[in-house]
């Protein structure tokens, strides 16, 4: 019969590679932590209207990439191509403006777009992602920007850039969308269809054109940067100045749009040009309106995400992968000692020493070759000859001495070794 293939860009993470995953997982939610972020966990299903009202209706991943969906009863849903809309909406749902606790928030887990998929764009993916609210001070955006910095150099992630933008207000936008919809109309003809709407629609979006002549055509379009207000001009000397403060290198890239339409003032981007095409390893920015637009007071957010299979992919070149292994092999030989062995296996496991075991009665030779491709420490030998003497032979897998001991003793020595001493990290 034919087997079933995984859904195309949707990709299993089989051990052998979750360890990266868990690596990734574990210092994220250190490191958010320290900052103040505190986990928040959403639906992947969400409201259609939600992405539409608060990614906007002419972005690419509203036009052409999410997975919107009717229920069984015609309700408009959507796989959630994003953290950042549902957060809000939880924020609001949960009045948790009123939360005198917290006022930062992260979420791990999937998002969906329906992208054409090659390496590192894919259309389930995984982000780490940030969200503060209530706070419009320049200061929180450099320390953002700081966080994600610690968190990528924590992951031991090197050669990565931070560019960064400011979009400005409403107010500075309405002009920039005038003197932007002017240069497209001198060259109407020679911008895609695509292109031709959005001048009309909303003219920012034309930056997220993937067609080539569209995008030579942009190189000399006006810039947002140089239409910003005063208020918002000196929003960005701040935050320049607070990121100098903090050594944190950036470069001022002023044709960097982002592709979400709810960002105000500042946007950046980390990328990499190690990913081909796919150079953005996370991205965030400031989305002053978005609370309110969304139905909740009016107060002012920033935040970011990071792609995991970009991450990953970037600290995985040139590193083996590590597979987590067992610590110790109980090998058996004979009906009654696999009895015994059986639950000797289970009551290392219970004290918390990760113990495996021959489940199908093979020989000592071919369970000793087992024990040596999972690169255990110590292997447990019970015979009959030992069984009836209430002992076992205790193996050290790197000194390669044997020791015949009571089974107690054995189980004293294992805890000795895997329990008293300060667990290592078996991950580089
Ligand atoms: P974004 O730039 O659309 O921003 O996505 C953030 C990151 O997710 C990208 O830099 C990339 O690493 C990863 N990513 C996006 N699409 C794919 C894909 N198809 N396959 C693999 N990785 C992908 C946002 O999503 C905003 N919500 C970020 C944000 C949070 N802004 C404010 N708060």
């Amino acid at each position: 019969m034919e087997s079933i293939q995984a859904v195309r860009g949707m990709n299993d993470i089989l051990p052998g590679q979750i360890e990266w995953w868990q690596k990734v997982e574990r210092l994220a939610r250190e490191v958010l932590e320290n900052f103040g972020y505190r986990e928040i966990r959403t639906p992947v299903v969400e409201k259609l209207e939600l992405f539409s009202r608060g990614i906007g209706e002419s972005t690419d991943i509203v036009e052409k990439e999410m997975y919107a969906f009717a229920d069984r009863k015609g309700e408009r849903l959507a796989l959630r191509p994003e953290a950042t809309a549902s957060v809000v909406r939880a924020y609001i749902q949960h009045n948790l403006q009123a939360d005198p606790i917290t006022q930062k928030f992260f979420c791990l887990g999937p998002m969906f777009r329906h992208e054409r998929p090659q390496k590192g764009r894919y259309r389930q993916f995984h982000q780490i992602d940030a969200e503060a609210f209530g706070s419009d001070d320049p200061m929180l955006d450099a320390e953002i920007m700081y966080m994600l910095r610690i968190l990528l150099e924590r992951l031991g992630l090197t050669g990565v850039v931070l560019h960064i933008n400011s979009l400005g207000c409403p107010e500075c936008r309405k002009t920039y969308r005038n003197v932007l919809r002017e240069y497209l109309l001198k060259q109407a003809d020679a911008f895609c269809p695509d292109c031709l709407r959005r001048r009309d629609l909303n003219p920012l979006r034309v930056f997220d054109c993937k067609v080539e002549r569209c995008q030579s055509l942009l190189e000399a379009a006006p810039m947002l940067l140089d239409s910003i207000c005063s208020d918002c001009a000196a929003h960005f000397d701040k935050v320049k100045i607070y990121l100098d403060g903090l050594q944190t290198s950036h470069v001022i890239n002023p044709r960097m749009v982002r592709g979400l339409d709810y960002y105000t003032r500042t946007a950046f981007e980390v990328v990499t040009d190690q990913l081909g095409a796919q150079n953005a390893v996370g991205g965030g920015g400031r989305y002053n309106g978005l609370v309110r637009d969304l139905g909740g007071p009016d107060l002012p957010g920033i935040g970011f995400a990071v792609g995991m299979e970009r991450l990953i992919l970037l600290l995985q070149q040139g590193q083996e992968a590590q597979r987590r292994m067992p610590k110790v092999f109980l090998a058996a030989l004979g009906d009654s000692a696999r009895h015994k062995g059986f639950f000797l296996t289970q009551e290392l496991r219970t004290l918390g020493i990760e113990t495996e075991m021959d489940y199908e009665g093979r020989s000592l030779k071919s369970q000793m070759r087992r024990a040596d491709r999972l690169n255990v420490g110590h292997v447990l030998i019970m015979g009959e000859d030992e069984l009836a003497a209430g002992r076992i032979q205790l193996r050290d897998m790197n000194s390669k001495e044997q020791f015949l001991v009571p089974v107690e003793k054995a189980i004293e020595m294992l805890k000795e070794s895997y329990l008293k001493t300060i667990r290592q990290d078996f991950f580089p």
